[in-house]
């Protein structure tokens, strides 16, 4: 692995992009990629609708692209974005990262910003973890997310009782003990395509937004961070359906929620799923109605656009991020 710093690669940290969402009431979208044209779509995305941009990977999808590829790829989203039209901030954040080793790893290959995510540990063992990354991180000008709260996993039942909501009176000695410089919290959200098992004419249930607004008040002006935020696109879903594919009575975040979301202290709001199904919608499609298609350019670049049009959707009128760089 070859050592970098994220500036060499053009990237940002977080750090101006929160501030701008904080001041201005929007959240910035942080997209997770696993190859080339999820990549180009989001920078493609975010360029035509000029909005800054946090471009995310697992661990896993960091092992599936390769080491060797990543920091190219996110070299190359930088200058594709100058070529698309607005040269947007770009960040290149770890999601979920889950030991020291890896997040060294990725701040000295080039990420700018890093998710220490110990949520699922103790108070005090998520304390000591989060604030070994954030000593390493901060002495290379890395922004650190970190989790108070565990979210839920897939649901059977409208409820969200799995999930362990973040406790407001907790956060500020984390903040305080840890020096991270976001933090993601639990207030209903959970991840993948399956939130909620939904009957027809029920709708999910809302977010605690009553918790969002105590950590607010206690915490004000601190950058908080929205996990499991896919909508869930019902015509992605059904388009999914109609062409082979199987997934029941599901459902995401509401958009209206996300907006609530975006306009207060929510700074920045992960999208993976979406993205996922977006894709796979148009990539079925293809393959029912032309059986005979075998060019992946085909099909990958019908699903690039799709998710372009996706991304382009989502800043303009759910998070509010597009024409926020002038
Ligand atoms: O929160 C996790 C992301 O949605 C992606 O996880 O790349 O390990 O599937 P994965
Ligand atoms: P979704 O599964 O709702 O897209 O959430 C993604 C996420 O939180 C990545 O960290
Ligand atoms: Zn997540």
């Amino acid at each position: 692995m070859k050592k970098c710093h994220f500036s060499e690669l053009g990237l940002v940290n977080t750090k101006a992009m929160f501030q701008q969402a904080m001041q201005e009431q929007f959240a910035v979208p942080a997209y997770n990629f696993n190859n080339m044209e999820q990549l180009q779509a989001i920078v493609i995305g975010c360029s035509q609708s000029a909005s800054p941009v946090i471009i995310q990977v697992s661990g896993s999808a960091r092992s599936y692209i390769g080491t060797a590829f990543l920091p190219h790829m996110a070299a190359a989203a930088v200058e594709l974005a100058k070529e698309t039209g607005t040269a947007v901030p770009i960040a290149l954040h770890l999601d979920h990262g889950s030991n020291f080793e890896l997040a060294k790893d990725c701040i000295d290959s080039g990420f700018s910003s890093v998710m220490i995510d110990a949520s699922h540990h103790s108070f005090a063992d998520n304390v000591a973890l989060t604030k070994k990354v954030v000593e390493y991180a901060h002495a290379h000008e890395v922004t650190v997310e970190a989790e108070l709260g565990v979210l839920a996993g897939i649901e059977d039942e409208v409820s969200a009782e799995k999930s362990s909501y973040t406790r407001p009176e907790e956060v500020e000695r984390f903040l305080r003990e840890t020096g991270v410089d976001s933090l993601a919290i639990s207030i209903g959200t959970s991840h993948g395509a399956f939130k909620f098992k939904l009957q027809p004419g029920q709708e999910p249930p809302p977010l605690r937004f009553d918790i969002l607004d105590e950590i607010e008040q206690l915490v004000p002006g601190f950058p908080i961070v929205l996990h499991g935020a896919s909508s869930v696109t019902l015509a992605h879903v059904e388009m999914i359906n109609r062409y082979g594919g199987r997934m029941d009575n599901t459902a995401g975040i509401p958009e209206e929620q996300l907006r609530r979301a975006a306009a207060s202290a929510v700074c920045k709001v992960n999208i993976d799923s979406d993205g996922r199904l977006a894709m796979t919608a148009i990539i079925r499609k293809i393959f029912t109605e032309k059986p005979g298609e075998f060019d992946p350019r085909k099909y990958l670049g019908a699903a690039r656009d799709e998710l372009i049009a996706m991304v382009i959707h989502k800043n303009t009128t759910v998070l509010g991020s597009a024409g926020r760089v002038k």
